[in-house]
């Protein structure tokens, strides 16, 4: 029942004003102000997102806290060996909102350096991080109709996008997206684009993607990729080059099919059969999640194109397999 969640709400409530007013003006708030500041976040971004500060030392919100017990289900404290602490210190500290706006968990990065970068709320009974999509509750709040979602990676390339003037950009939090994610993300917006880090891992991510995203992906709606430049991630581009230059880089991105398309070609030869035989086997997974339809269609013609198939016999072949767990 929903009421028993109510504690958790409020415990995650007082630890955001908490680490807010940290932010404002605990005394080893400064290293923390600068940071921000030398990202380029100004004061009005970062209390748009909440950003706070959880101060050095090991019970700066316990002792905060009338009981510790809500705050250990919610993940801000540790409980081992009988002794309890804060998890998150000495770090800036993100908020995640679920839809309703109510803080759920944080992410929380180190001030400068230090391992890990960044440590996150574990999961609870109102947090499971293949659920929730951070910043679009703010993204919902700065648009009424949003137009177009952009789908990041990371926390600060969320506030990045959004301190430069280009609004919709969301994350999914260090996970690959699921099935859940999205469909929120497609029943938010009309488009949406990926735009995942330039590296390996990036591009791994956004094929992931896609293969979320394909088969929930109806005639009405339009999920498009954008490649960034090795090594680079959207809040180091648009510092780089500057809102203009990302604009165009978003309104150039490609169909996401063909990024699915290119990604499979990309290590199997389809100059030999077993070539083209492994690029079917790899498409059948998705091909089996594909309801009929227009993208059904293209994507059989595209993949009848590329390995010289007649489009019925890789429809017969990826239907006539058991499905594959992937
Ligand atoms: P900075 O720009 O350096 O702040 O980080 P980033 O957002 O570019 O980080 P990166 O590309 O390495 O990671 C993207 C996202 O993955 C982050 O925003 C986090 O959500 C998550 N992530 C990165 N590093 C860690 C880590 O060490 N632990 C955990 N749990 N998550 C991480
Ligand atoms: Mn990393
Ligand atoms: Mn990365
Ligand atoms: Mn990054
Ligand atoms: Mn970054």
């Amino acid at each position: 029942p929903r009421e028993d969640n109510e504690p958790l709400y409020a415990v995650l409530a007082k630890a955001d004003r908490f680490y807010r007013e940290a932010l404002r003006s605990h005394p080893k708030r400064n290293a923390a102000v600068d940071y921000l500041r030398q990202r380029g976040i100004s004061g009005e971004v970062a209390a748009q997102f909440g950003i706070g500060f959880a101060p050095p030392g090991w019970n700066n919100l316990l002792k905060h806290l009338d009981a510790p017990q809500d705050a250990i289900k919610a993940g801000l404290i540790i409980e081992r060996d009988g002794k309890t602490y804060d998890r998150f210190r000495d770090r800036i500290t993100f908020p995640i909102h679920d839809r309703r706006g109510r803080v759920v968990a944080f992410g929380a990065r180190v001030v400068t350096d230090g391992e890990p970068k960044y440590l996150n709320s574990p999961e609870s009974p109102i947090f499971q991080k293949g659920r929730e999509i951070y910043g679009l509750y703010h993204a919902l709040q700065a648009q009424r109709r949003i137009e177009r979602l952009i789908v990041v990676e990371g926390y600060m390339d969320v506030i990045a996008l959004t301190q430069a003037g280009i609004p919709g950009a969301v994350a999914t939090l260090g996970t690959a997206t699921t099935r859940e994610q999205a469909l929120l993300l497609l029943r938010s917006a009309p488009e949406v684009v990926l735009c995942f880090d330039g590296d390996s891992a990036g591009q791994g991510a956004a094929f992931r993607a896609a293969e979320n995203l394909l088969p929930v992906l109806q005639g009405d709606r339009q999920v498009r990729v954008m490649i960034l430049p090795q090594g680079s991630d959207p809040d180091d581009l648009i510092r780089q080059d500057g809102r203009e230059a990302f604009e165009n880089r978003l309104n150039n991105a490609s169909p996401v099919i063909e990024l699915y398309l290119s990604h499979l070609h990309s290590d199997c030869d389809l100059a030999t059969v077993d070539g083209r035989t492994r690029m079917l086997e790899r498409a059948s997974g998705l091909l089996k999640r594909i309801p009929d339809g227009i993208l059904r269609e293209t994507l059989l013609g595209r993949l009848a194109d590329l390995t010289h198939t007649d489009p019925q016999r890789i429809d017969n072949l990826c239907r006539s397999q058991p499905p594959k767990s992937s």
